[in-house]
C-alpha cells in the first residue's frame, strides 16, 4: 500500500529550502506518492524544476487560494486557515485518478514540519484511521491523544479549544484512503473556525475518537514537530534593489 501525502505548498524565500529539506526525508520513504499543490494561478518554474530533480514519485497541482481568504504579508498566520483549496484539490486528484480499490493511507503533510522516519511506519500500520501526538503543537511540548490504552485512543492532550471534535494538529494523523471513497464531500472549508480544519475533516469522514488506533508507542513517542520556518530578511537586498544593484537573478534560491 501506497501513502499518499498531500502538501501545500506557497511562494515565499524559504520554500525551496523547506521543500529540499522535506523531500530529503522523503526519500527514505518507500511507496510515497507525493502530492504537492502550489498556492498558486499557474504552476511555478521553481517548483516544476524542484519537482522533476527531487527524486520522488510526485503529482503537480496547483489551486490559489481565494483572495478573500489569503493571508497579507501584515497579518498574522492564523488570522485565516491555510492549506484548504490546496489539501482540496489534493482529495480530489486522489478521487479522480486512483481505483476506490487502491490500498493506501492518507496523510497531510506542511511543507515545513519535521518528520521521523518511523512515523511512515507507524502510519502503514493504520487500519481506519489513526493519530499520535505533534510535537510542538498546540502551544504545548505537544498536543493530541492523551491517555491510550490497548492501541486506542481514549482521551485528548491539549490545552486550546479542547471541546474540539479531533484537537490535534494536521499532521497528528492519517486515514485509510478508502474512506475518500465512502465518504465523496469530506473535505476542507474557509469557512472553518480557527482550529477546527482537522475536525471538520474527519467528522467529515464520519470519524470520532472511539475510531482513533494509537501510533507510536501508545502515543508517547514524538515523531513528528510542528516545527515553524522562520521568514528570511530581505533588508540588505532590498537596499540594493533600490540602488540598481540586486543580488544576480540568475541564482535561483
Ligand atoms: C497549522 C497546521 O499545521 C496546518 O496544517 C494548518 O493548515 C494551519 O495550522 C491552519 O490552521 O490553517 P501552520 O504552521 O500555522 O500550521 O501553517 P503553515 O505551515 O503556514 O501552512 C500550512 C500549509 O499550507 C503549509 O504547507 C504551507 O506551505 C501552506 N500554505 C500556507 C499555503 O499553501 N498558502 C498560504 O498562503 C499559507
Ligand atoms: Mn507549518
Amino acid at each position: 500500500p501506497t501513502i499518499y501525502a498531500i502538501t501545500p505548498t506557497y511562494a515565499r524565500w524559504t520554500q525551496k529550502a523547506d521543500l529540499t529539506r522535506l523531500s530529503q526525508t522523503l526519500l527514505h520513504v518507500k511507496n510515497f506518492h507525493w502530492i504537492v499543490v502550489e498556492d498558486a494561478d499557474r504552476k511555478t518554474l521553481l517548483v516544476t524544476k524542484f519537482l522533476s530533480n527531487c527524486g520522488l514519485k510526485y503529482t503537480h497541482l496547483n489551486a490559489k487560494t481565494d483572495q478573500n481568504f489569503k493571508l497579507k504579508d501584515s497579518d498574522p498566520n492564523w488570522l485565516m486557515p491555510r492549506g484548504v483549496a490546496q489539501r482540496n484539490t489534493g482529495l480530489t486528484w486522489i478521487r479522480n485518478n486512483i481505483s476506490p480499490q487502491t490500498e493506501g493511507y492518507l496523510y497531510f503533510m506542511d511543507d515545513d514540519n519535521t518528520y521521523d522516519l518511523q512515523l511512515f511506519k507507524e502510519i502503514r500500520t493504520t487500519q481506519l484511521a489513526s493519530a499520535w501526538p505533534v510535537g510542538l503543537s498546540g502551544g504545548l511540548k505537544f498536543e493530541g491523544p492523551g491517555f491510550c490504552k490497548d492501541g486506542k485512543v481514549l482521551s485528548w492532550y491539549t490545552a486550546w479549544k479542547p471541546e474540539r471534535p479531533f484537537p490535534i494538529d494536521m499532521a497528528g494523523f492519517a486515514v485509510n484512503i478508502k474512506l475518500l471513497f465512502q465518504y465523496k464531500e469530506a473535505g476542507f472549508s474557509n469557512a472553518t473556525p480557527r482550529g477546527y480544519l482537522e475536525s471538520h475533516f474527519l467528522t467529515g469522514l464520519h470519524l470520532t475518537i472511539n475510531d482513533m488506533e494509537a501510533k507510536a508507542n501508545q502515543c508517547t513517542d514524538i515523531l513528528v514537530w510542528h516545527t515553524r520556518t522562520e521568514k528570511a530578511k530581505m533588508k540588505q537586498e532590498d537596499k540594493l534593489i533600490k540602488l540598481g544593484k540586486p543580488s544576480n537573478p540568475n541564482i535561483e534560491v
